[in-house]
């Protein structure tokens, strides 16, 4: 397997901790495939200029990772288009942080729906897909906070709690059919979510890091690369922390 060519589908790859797995990913002749979902195309488009240059087949599409019809319906293309899928990241991920006793339920359930719900959704599919191909590999961006949480992100670190318990749980079902499934959980990253952070909570944040920096998106992409790959293909169910020793 290891020369075989790879298709690949990053959710939230056109910018930040997605981008840098397209491009960490990206060999010459593989296929990456990634949605998003931000109001214009300016960083897809990037993200898709940096691809061509690697030489893979790239292509991108704007949908809600927690739309179960239009996850199918570019999956099926995925798989009509390139005969396979051998590998799910499952990235897309968004805050909407506030203090427990004032956040709305719109507010926890927004993020949960999108972090978790929409997890599972792309997972259901790919699994489906990787099933059959009796092959795969299955990415989950869970976090540190989903196993230490965080004051001001109730929603959050619980998308990502249960995100890694859904890892867990799929890893179980699908081992059988030799397909994988992992989570990685970033500590503090920058990114375009992180950079929307006060001044004063990224250095609390960095207080934490006995590192004593931020990490950066090629942190994660490279560990990315390496659970799809079969590199690991002898590990499955881990939750995989690049925290710059936050949390051990
Ligand atoms: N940056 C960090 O410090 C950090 C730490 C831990 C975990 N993470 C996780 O890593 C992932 C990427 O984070 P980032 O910092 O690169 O974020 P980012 O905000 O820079 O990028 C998020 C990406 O997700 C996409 N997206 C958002 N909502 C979507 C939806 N409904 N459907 C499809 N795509 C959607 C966006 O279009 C964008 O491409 C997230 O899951 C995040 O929770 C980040």
């Amino acid at each position: 397997m290891a020369d075989t060519k790879k298709v690949t589908l990053v959710t939230g790859g056109s910018r930040g901790i997605g981008r840098s797995i397209c491009l960490t990913l990206a060999k010459p002749g593989d296929v990456i495939a990634f949605n998003h979902f931000d109001p214009d195309e300016k960083a897809a488009d990037e993200t898709l200029a940096m691809l061509a240059e690697k030489g893979v087949t790239a292509e991108a599409k704007k949908f809600d990772v927690s739309d179960p019809a239009q996850v199918k319906e570019y999956m099926d293309h995925l798989v009509s288009t390139y005969g396979r899928l051998d590998a799910l990241v499952n990235n897309a991920g968004i805050t909407k942080d506030g203090l427990l006793v004032r956040m709305s339920l719109e507010q926890f359930e927004q993020v949960i729906k999108i972090n978790l719900t929409g997890a599972f959704i792309c997972l259901q599919a790919a699994a489906k897909i990787m099933m059959r191909q009796r092959s795969g590999s299955i990415v989950n961006m869970a976090s540190v906070v989903g196993q230490i949480g965080n004051a001001g992100q109730a929603n959050y670190s619980a998308s990502k709690g249960g995100l890694i318990a859904l890892t867990k749980t799929a890893a179980k079902e699908l081992a059988g059919r030799n397909v994988r499934v992992n989570a990685i959980a970033p500590g503090f990253i920058e990114t375009e979510m992180t950079a929307q952070m006060p001044e004063k909570a990224v250095q609390a944040m960095k207080n934490m890091i006995p590192m004593a920096r931020a990490g950066q998106p090629e942190d994660i992409a490279r560990l990315t690369a390496f659970l799809c790959s079969d590199d690991s293909d002898y590990i499955t169910g881990q939750v995989v922390h690049v925290n710059g020793g936050m949390y051990m």
